[in-house]
């Protein structure tokens, strides 16, 4: 049993943050309104607080490890492709307070209670039951620390719509939206969750919240056209904790603390 519990946590799939053909770092260029809409959740959330020790779980490349040194002493980038830790070497040069490491967010082998800030942005698609990974969260973190989570919302405001015309609800289960090349047991998972399923699962893993943000509620090309950057996040920012009730966005921010 635990042989098996052992693999289950290390196992790797073939993804394309190892494939050397794909450079996630290039999938920002264009996408600065949604960088800064991000770097206004995290501002929003974080205002006033300091931490000694930061995770940045499923961190990529630190696109967000650098941004988080504004709010810790330390960080480490707990990321399980060696690809994305490579392009970090460089993107992380002048950032020594940011450690790199090879980890998955389920077995982050870290003492208990030895974080206080733990950020996971743009990975929950990818575990479609993340109660194991935010168990780990729970066990690293300090009781009172703060664990900052985005994910991507299947229950967003024109999802509803599209349901609701059919008579249906948004489903509670997680929504496999991989393209249909993607669907097999080799590749990783892309999944939409509901609030409500995951806030739950925090729950259950020992977590309150403290807040909720609407995230990227204008994520629009045809928007980004027309309007441009300033006058996008100039709304956004309006609209964020405007719209946090309603979980409008296809982004949820979560403020997390642990009990
Ligand atoms: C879309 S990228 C997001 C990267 C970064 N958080 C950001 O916002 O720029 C998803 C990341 O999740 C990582 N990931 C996938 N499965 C994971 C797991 N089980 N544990 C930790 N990270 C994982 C991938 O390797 C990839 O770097």
């Amino acid at each position: 049993m635990a042989t098996t519990k052992t693999a289950k946590k290390t196992t790797r799939k073939a993804d394309q943050y190892n494939d050397p053909k794909y450079n996630y770092q290039d999938y920002w260029t264009g996408r600065e309104y949604e960088h800064a809409a991000e770097e206004m959740a995290i501002n929003r959330l974080l205002k006033g607080k300091h931490f000694e020790q930061a995770i940045d779980v499923g961190g990529g490349y630190g696109r967000l490890s650098k941004f988080l040194t504004k709010y810790a002493d330390k960080v480490t980038l707990a990321e399980p492709s060696q690809q994305q830790l490579d392009i970090g070497k460089i993107y992380l040069k002048d950032m020594p307070s940011v450690e790199r490491k090879l980890l998955q967010a389920a077995d982050l082998k870290m003492p208990a209670s030895s974080v206080d800030l733990v950020l996971v942005v743009r990975v929950l698609h990818h575990l479609p039951d993340p109660s194991a990974e935010f168990n780990e969260i729970s066990r690293v973190l300090k009781p009172g620390g703060n664990f900052i989570l985005e994910f991507a919302n299947d229950a967003h405001f024109l999802n509803r719509l599209r349901y609701g015309v059919r008579g249906k609800s948004v489903p509670i289960k997680p929504v496999d939206i991989s393209s249909e090349a993607n669907k097999n047991d080799k590749e990783l998972p892309f999944v939409n969750h509901h609030p409500k399923a995951i806030i739950k699962l925090l729950h259950k893993a020992g977590f309150e919240v403290e807040s909720v943000l609407s995230g990227s509620n204008l994520r629009s090309p045809k928007l980004k056209k027309v309007l441009g950057k300033k006058p996008l996040l100039a709304a956004e920012s309006v609209l964020q904790p405007m719209l946090a009730p309603l979980y409008f966005g296809p982004s949820i921010w979560l403020k997390l603390r642990k009990k």
